[in-house]
């Protein structure tokens, strides 16, 4: 494994993190479940990205994990870099929901519970919620580092001016913002240029989610919808909608390029996002130990050539493709 420093801390974080969205909820197999934790930290992969809704059911991932590391992981505690978020829907009523202090705060208690941890390495709010003032949200954030309830604090999703107050007000504080978790993939460029120069002058990590757009550049689509692939699953975000012509064709051509280059279609995507330096990790998401493994030789040959750069560029250029 690789590790880079994230942002202008002393934090160092591995170039693959493992993210528990799908596959380690209450409807997944646990067996399952926890060989891929177990796999993954001992592979080096020692940063676990959770939040409070990941499932299904929602809060399940983090009670999943919670269980693994309680059961088979306490001893190295120290050695993990353990992340969850609030801001999406979680539970009923009008709190339950949304970036205000009283959700936040809450969620951050009902997190740590299901983890059974004592704190987490880093809390985010997982996203501008469009009405809460950020300077509320914030402010949340910061209270649960004072209250030692996390370590560093971190923001997804926040579009570019929102993203810009947040640093501010987070390092007016002297909490400053650890990492910036923004979707990116070769099919979905937009946080690449309208947030990452941003979070990197403002002394931010960037951590990438779904680098692999939800598996659509991995090649499992060339022929159709398999069963068991998450476009396949009722309770898959990716939509069938999502895996178009021009996607699933696009992903055929950059194959090609990958097998010459000896690697699979999910590793070129995965070394293709890193070489941008402001990357700090990449947050996959994985459902066998067998796709864990595939990832991780990812490492094996992260450099590109000048006639692969143009190639890749003139196939991903299409904004058809992207999110
Ligand atoms: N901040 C946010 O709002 C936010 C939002 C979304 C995600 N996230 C974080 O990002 C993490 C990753 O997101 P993601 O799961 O969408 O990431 P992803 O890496 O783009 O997609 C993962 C999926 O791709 C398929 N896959 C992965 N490796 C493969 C391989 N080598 N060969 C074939 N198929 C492979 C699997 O799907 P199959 O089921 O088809 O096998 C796997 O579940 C999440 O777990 C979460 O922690 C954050």
């Amino acid at each position: 494994m690789f590790y880079r420093y994230s942002g202008n801390s002393g934090i160092q974080l591995p170039v693959l993190s493992l993210g528990l969205w799908h596959n380690f909820g209450d409807v997944d197999d646990f067996a399952k479940a926890r060989d891929m934790i177990i796999h993954a930290f001992d592979s080096g992969i020692c940063h676990f990205d959770l939040a409070n809704n990941y499932g299904p059911s929602p809060g399940s991932a983090e009670t999943n994990f919670g269980k693994v590391l309680h059961d088979d992981l306490y001893a190295h505690r120290d050695e993990m870099f353990i992340s969850s978020k609030a801001g999406h829907e979680m539970w009923p009523g009008v709190y339950g929901d949304g970036s205000s202090r009283k959700n936040i705060i809450a969620s951050c208690d009902q997190s740590l519970r299901r983890c059974r941890l004592e704190y987490f390495d880093i809390f985010y709010s997982h996203r501008y919620d469009g009405v809460t003032p950020v300077e509320e949200t914030m402010e949340a954030l910061i209270q649960l580092v004072r209250q030692g309830k996390a370590l560093y604090v971190g923001i997804s999703k926040y579009p570019p001016e929102k993203q810009q107050l947040a640093y501010d007000i987070l390092r007016e504080a002297k909490v400053p913002c650890l990492l910036s978790q923004y979707r990116c993939s070769m099919f979905d460029p937009k946080a690449q240029m309208e947030n990452f120069q941003l979070a990197t002058d403002n002394g931010s990590g960037i951590i990438c989610f779904s680098p692999l757009a939800q598996g659509l550049l991995t090649g499992k689509y060339d022929n159709g919808i398999p069963a068991n692939s998450r476009a396949a699953k009722s309770t898959g975000f990716l939509q069938q909608s999502q895996v178009t012509t021009e996607r699933v064709e696009a992903a055929r051509k950059l194959g090609v390029i990958a097998n010459e280059r000896g690697q699979s279609l999910a590793q070129m995507a995965l070394a293709w996002l890193l070489t941008d330096q402001r990357v700090t990790s990449l947050i996959i998401g994985t459902s066998s130990v067998a796709q864990l493994d595939n990832n991780l030789s990812t490492l094996d040959n992260l450099s590109f050539s000048e006639d692969e750069i143009r190639r890749i560029h003139n196939i991903i250029s299409d904004p058809q493709l992207w999110f």
